[in-house]
């Protein structure tokens, strides 16, 4: 493995520094320049205020160890400045703040003021990104326009074991367009006491089904397992079979690197509530890839917004459809929302998404070695997530055997270590990118270390 920014490999780099299970070893890591956090930029839950109630060696106002960025990041420290500046405007202006430049993002073109930052992310052009609804509700707009089912080619593939959202999503999207889901979904399964799934098992469902199928659907990042799928191999695939190509990167924006526009994805959808630290239910991201920027004659479902802003106010009925993925919006946007997405973004577009990759890289890294280092640990956990470092994002799955997770999971709250129960048998952590320690990280195994296993 071979990642940028003065960091060869994770190996050599970790014993270069003498790997071992200290704390102090684990401050040596947090002294690193290269490694360096943006805390200072989040606002963290303490112990107490979660919940805890027992410390390790600190006090109960301790900041809690968060590592559930996979489920919700944490709140930007400007995020309240930059609501607070739509609510100024909203309170003092009306509607004129529509055209407002007091604070420099009139609402009539919010989107406008977070996709530059947004396209570095996700590794889009202008003009292929923007910020709109939310991720199943972008999901089913840009299934309206790329999934075009005809007699012989009808069929999506998709991961088995995705997201229930994605799942309910492609089959009552199919439903709705009169195919058969269960005649029509392809789902690809780990093999037969595997949890993860195989990169030739994908390729082989597609070359052996390709002239039926209309659309590949994956996550970039799997929800489950952590597994990172090769978006950019399935995409080429997908094409050469004459399919198009789709991607759920909820669990990828702001996790990993994703260059979607070199990779030729034809869409993707992903939301800015997990590594994207923006709120629950905040504004979700889309892309579409400029090779259809001026495809106007594609099915879409649109809305005003679609229009281009210098027409869209003559009111005419006469659309006038804004070029690429401005072209598939339908609504105006939630500007609250958007002013915390643009507090995360603010923090992004401080670094890039390949330094926050080296970073997280050594970081999870460091926890899988304290994980397989520390005694207790190692003799009862199982990691899920692929070995290797370049298949996987921030998080590990933990599988925990013979009903343990609740007590695990609650024993881990009560000393304020934030992570994310998947019953009946994994805890997933996830240190994010942006703001965990590896500090953080030792705690948390030195703590899991200590649990009384049966
Ligand atoms: C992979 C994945 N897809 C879809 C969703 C749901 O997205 P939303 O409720 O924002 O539409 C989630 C939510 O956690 C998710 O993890």
């Amino acid at each position: 493995m071979s990642v940028q920014h003065g960091i060869a490999s994770f190996e050599d780099y970790i014993s270069s520094l003498g790997a071992n299970t200290s704390l102090e070893f684990a401050q040596a890591l947090d002294s690193q320049k290269e490694l360096a956090s943006f805390r200072d930029e989040f606002e963290f839950p303490t112990i107490r205020s979660c919940g805890g109630t027992r410390s390790l060696g600190g006090s109960l106002d301790d900041k809690c160890v968060y590592l559930c960025t996979n489920s919700l990041g944490l709140m930007p420290t400007q995020a309240r400045n930059r609501i607070n500046e739509d609510l100024d405007v909203w309170a003092r202006e009306g509607v004129f703040a529509h055209h407002s430049n007091k604070y420099g993002n009139p609402w009539v073109s919010v989107e406008d003021t977070i996709t530059p930052k947004l396209e570095k992310v996700v590794g889009g052009l202008p003009g292929e990104v923007t910020a709109m609804n939310s991720l199943t509700v972008n999901a089913h707009l840009l299934f309206g326009s790329f999934y075009q089912p005809t007699e012989t080619r009808f069929k999506v593939v998709m991961e088995a074991g995705s997201f229930p959202s994605d799942y309910y999503a492609v089959r009552s999207h199919l439903k709705m367009r009169g195919v058969d889901p269960d005649l029509a979904v392809i789902e690809i399964h780990p093999r037969e006491g595997e949890d993860l799934i195989r990169t030739e098992d994908i390729i082989k469902t597609i070359n052996d089904n390709g002239q039926e199928i209309a659309l590949i659907w994956f996550a970039g990042v799997q929800y489950y397992t952590g597994q990172v799928f090769d978006m950019e191999l399935i995409t080429k695939i997908g094409h050469e079979n004459g399919c198009m190509v789709g991607l759920d990167l909820a669990h990828a924006a702001g996790n990993i690197v994703l260059k979607l526009h070199d990779w030729n994805v034809d869409f993707a959808v992903w939301c800015h509530y997990k590594y994207m630290c923006s709120c629950a239910g905040a504004l979700a991201g889309a892309f579409v890839h400029n090779k259809y920027a001026r495809d106007f004659e594609r099915n879409r479902l649109t809305g005003w917004w679609a229009h281009n802003l210098d027409t869209r106010f003559v009111m005419d009925n006469k659309m006038d459809l804004a070029e690429g993925i401005d072209g598939f919006r339908v609504s105006n946007q939630s500007v609250i929302s958007a002013a915390a997405v643009r507090a995360a973004l603010d923090v992004f577009d401080k670094t890039s998404m390949e330094a926050l990759r080296a970073r997280s890289l050594v970081l999870t890294g460091y926890l899988e070695y304290l994980l397989n280092a520390m005694e207790n640990t190692s003799k009862n956990i199982r990691i899920m997530t692929p070995k290797n470092p370049n298949e996987r994002g921030a998080q590990l799955s933990l599988v925990f055997t013979d009903n343990t997770v609740d007590d695990v999971f609650n024993y881990l709250k009560s000393y304020g270590i934030i992570a994310d129960i998947r019953r009946p048998i994994v805890i997933r952590v996830a240190p994010a990118p942006l703001f965990s320690t590896f500090e953080d990280v030792w705690k948390f195994v030195t703590i899991l270390n200590q649990y009384q296993f049966k």
